[in-house]
């Protein structure tokens, strides 16, 4: 085997990686327009905040796109968004960012643990099934590196649960994080931030 390049051998890589994130002159020419506008915080009609959003949202198929601060924001409106109350359970990924958990938990919620497919990475819906519990109210699905969760069987899923709580609770069910409008309820969220992100912005995060 040949030498490390760590124990002295050649790297693989020879030249350094690209830099990251990539801003040039429609970055800067968009940032002088809102710093010329004068109109810096919130979200006025026209700004360029509602300009995102709205360009967002139809880039995911979605009706609506809402700006946040960030992603851990973004999953805690979500949350909220689609009714998750107090000592309810949403069922979780273990991997993924901490903020699939702990949005869960700044809602007074229980996050549970599910499994993940080792080929995709993403929530495996035979492990969120045996998660559920009659206090099962959401399932957040987190897309991992490119590789989408199983949204049509994690649909399935969530309508399953929905008739099962529907006759035993009254209640409705949600999956959280898919893409477009899975059902019963379903909440996309992104988080577009910071120089680790494949999207150039600052900081946000949407949902
Ligand atoms: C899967 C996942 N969820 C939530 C977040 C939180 O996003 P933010 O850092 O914008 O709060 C991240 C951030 O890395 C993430 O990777």
């Amino acid at each position: 085997m040949a030498t490390l390049a760590v124990a002295g051998g050649t790297p693989v890589r020879t030249k350094p990686f690209p830099k990251w994130p990539i801003f040039d002159e429609r970055e800067v020419q968009a940032l002088r327009e809102v710093v010329e506008s004068g109109r810096v915080v919130g979200r006025t009609p026209g700004s360029k905040v509602e300009q995102f959003e709205q360009a967002f949202a139809r880039y995911q198929h979605a009706k609506h796109c809402i700006a946040c601060t960030n992603g851990t924001t973004a999953l805690y409106l979500a949350l909220r968004a689609v009714g998750v109350k107090p000592g309810e359970e949403v069922i979780v990924p273990p991997y993924t960012f901490i903020a699939s958990a702990t949005s869960v938990l700044d809602v007074g919620a229980v996050p549970v643990f599910a499994d993940i497919d080792p080929t995709t990475m993403t929530i495996d819906p035979k492990a969120a099934e045996a998660a559920i519990t009659p206090r099962t109210t959401a399932i957040m699905a987190v897309h991992i590196a490119g590789r989408p969760a199983d949204m049509d069987a994690l649909k399935a899923l969530a309508q399953n649960m929905a008739w099962r709580s529907l006759k035993m609770r009254h209640k409705r069910t949600a999956p959280v994080g898919g893409v477009g409008g899975s059902a019963p309820s379903a909440m996309p969220v992104a988080s577009v931030s910071k120089p680790a992100k494949t999207s150039t912005q600052v900081k946000a995060g949407q949902c």
